[in-house]
């Protein structure tokens, strides 16, 4: 119900310029966004790396409606790209798109004029591109453009959502491709035509899924604060003898801070996925949806200034 409002309320455009225009936004947006600039992101990926932990930046933006606005985004990725390629990190830092940043709303050809000069910048300094998954609107044609950039480039990773029922196969075929898959649950708004809606189910796809994905992937990452799904991934590696150069571990900035340590200390690689930008919104929403406890958090920290 309340996953459902804030999905509802993430797609608001005049609650979007509301809330991104506030001059009260830094305050309650600091626990999961680095901060405005590419400057803030560069110092928290610092820090992690100080910490053992390597960083997906991610210049916050999604669903642009000009050409001018998709170009932008493209130069924004080409300096992140510069800046990681000179920020030191326990396995080389990688920034994470949204093809709708990009254009793909305007249309393919656009889209991709815009971003193959992102991967072959990451491929010059030796990272990677991860093309994050949008809602199911756009998963066929990204997952088109994920194929073009790893036969063009080869330094892709893709993202597939466990919550969808054509995700058994996507992951099959990325696996006989090469193309790396980083796995999470799925964080749009679906119909139940395309996902599970129970989370149990959701939860027993993404075991299943992850479980192929570290016997037969290509430099798997596995995307969740779940518990019970770090615990079986852990138990999964230990039994197949899978060292951990062969698989990451992925979460958000600012959530499950104890098992961000956990993993670092017991070994293990770890890649935070750290959000900068103005364009906020959205993507802080999603966030409020996936645990409603948050909303508390935030009330307590509006009400403290
Ligand atoms: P689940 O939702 O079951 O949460 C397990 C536990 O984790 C909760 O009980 C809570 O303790 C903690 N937790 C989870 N979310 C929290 C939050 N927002 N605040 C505080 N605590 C929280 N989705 C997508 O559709 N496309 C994408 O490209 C990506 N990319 C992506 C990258 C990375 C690195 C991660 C970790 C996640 C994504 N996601 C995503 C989001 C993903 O689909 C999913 O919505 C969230 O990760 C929440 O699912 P969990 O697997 O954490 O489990």
């Amino acid at each position: 119900m309340l996953r459902h409002l804030f999905l509802t309320l993430s797609r608001q455009p005049n609650l979007r310029r509301f809330f991104e225009h506030s001059p009260r936004a830094q305050g309650f947006t600091s626990r999961f966004i680095a901060g405005q600039t590419l400057a803030a992101g560069i110092a928290v990926s610092r820090q992690l790396a100080a910490r053992g932990i390597s960083t997906a930046l991610d210049h916050l933006g999604e669903n642009v409606t000009t050409e001018a606005a998709a170009a932008a985004a493209g130069a924004e990725i080409l300096a992140a790209l510069d800046a990681i390629g000179e920020t030191p990190a326990p396995s080389p830092s990688t920034v994470a798109i949204k093809l709708t940043q990009f254009g793909l709303d305007l249309g393919d050809e656009l889209c991709l004029r815009q971003v193959h000069p992102l991967f072959a910048r990451a491929r010059a300094l030796g990272t990677r591109v991860e093309i994050d998954m949008e809602s199911s609107a756009y998963t066929a044609r990204t997952l088109a453009i994920v194929k073009q950039m790893h036969a063009a480039h080869g330094c892709v990773r893709a993202v597939l959502q466990a919550y969808l029922y054509r995700t058994e196969n996507d992951v099959a075929e990325l696996n006989r491709l090469g193309v790396p898959v980083r796995l999470c649950k799925g964080a749009y708004q679906e119909p139940p035509d395309v996902a599970f809606p129970r989370k149990a189910d959701v939860d027993a796809n993404f075991v299943k899924l992850m479980e192929t994905l570290l016997g037969k992937g290509t430099d798997p990452a596995i995307a969740s604060h779940d518990e019970r799904i770090l615990l079986r991934a852990l138990a999964y590696a230990r039994q197949r003898g899978l060292p951990p150069e062969r698989y990451e571990f992925q979460m958000l900035y600012g959530i499950r801070r104890q098992w961000q340590q956990r993993l670092v200390d017991e070994g293990q690689r770890l890649r935070l996925y750290v959000p900068y930008g103005e364009a906020w919104y959205p993507y802080f929403m999603r966030r409020l949806a996936e645990r409603p406890a948050n909303v508390l958090f935030l009330a307590t920290n509006l009400l403290r200034k």
